[in-house]
């Protein structure tokens, strides 16, 4: 399973980046917002912390004006996947965006019917909101195994970025359904490494250790 950094904070993605578990960044307006910075500013700083995809969200509602946004958008950088909402607008830009090799991430995705329409239309990656499909009710994990079984029933490649991940536990169901990439904030991510047994032992390791009166170096 790939980890994708949800968050438009360099020094965030900068410490992630720095473990060797990032394989790319998604961004909406409401993180670049949160930034405080230039959307285009940021968004090539980004790109310049990872080779991996970087998601971009254009704003425009129609086809016509996604397009202009994209072409914009992906001038910044080679790593850049251009975001789209899940609209028929979206899709049909879509369709245009990757018909030539740029990678297109399909976003705000809340059904398996949506993300058919999105494999459909040649999307790179289709953006299930888990945590807030579970915000409303429903739950996150039926959408994405719903996803899943659709796509290799006809063998799409495009792949499942679990986005809205609010916690571990949505991770770890994610990777056992087998959705392809998790996108969430990097202190949860990070946060995949605790565990209170781990800690336990390396104290109960180090008392031992110290009680040898060894050195390694
Ligand atoms: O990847 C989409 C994500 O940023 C939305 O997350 O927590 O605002 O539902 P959230």
């Amino acid at each position: 399973m790939k980890f994708f950094a949800d968050t438009a904070e360099i020094v965030a993605i900068k410490e992630l980046a720095a473990t060797g578990l990032l394989d790319g960044v998604t961004t909406n307006p409401s993180l670049i917002a949160k930034s405080g910075r230039d959307f285009m500013e940021v968004t090539k700083e980004i790109c310049g912390l990872t080779d991996g995809p970087v998601s971009a969200e254009v704003v425009a509602l129609d086809h016509p004006t996604m397009m202009k946004e994209a072409e914009k958008l992906r001038a910044i950088a080679d790593n850049v996947c251009i975001k789209v909402p899940l609209t028929i607008d979206g899709l049909k830009t879509c369709k245009a965006l990757t018909g030539d090799g740029t990678m297109v991430n399909v976003t705000l995705c809340f059904s398996a019917n949506q993300a058919l329409l999105a494999a459909k239309a040649g999307a790179t990656f289709v953006s299930p909101f888990v945590g807030r499909h579970d915000d409303n009710g429903f739950d996150g994990m039926d959408l994405i195994a719903d996803i899943r079984r659709i796509y290799d029933n006809y063998a799409f490649s495009t792949e499942i970025l679990v986005a809205s991940v609010r916690h571990a536990t949505h991770i770890l169901e994610s990777a056992k359904i087998g959705a392809d990439v998790a996108t969430a904030p990097p202190k949860v991510i990070m946060g995949l490494a605790n565990h209170v047994l781990t800690d336990k032992g390396i104290e109960g390791f180090l008392k031992d250790w110290e009680a040898t009166g060894q050195s390694i170096l």
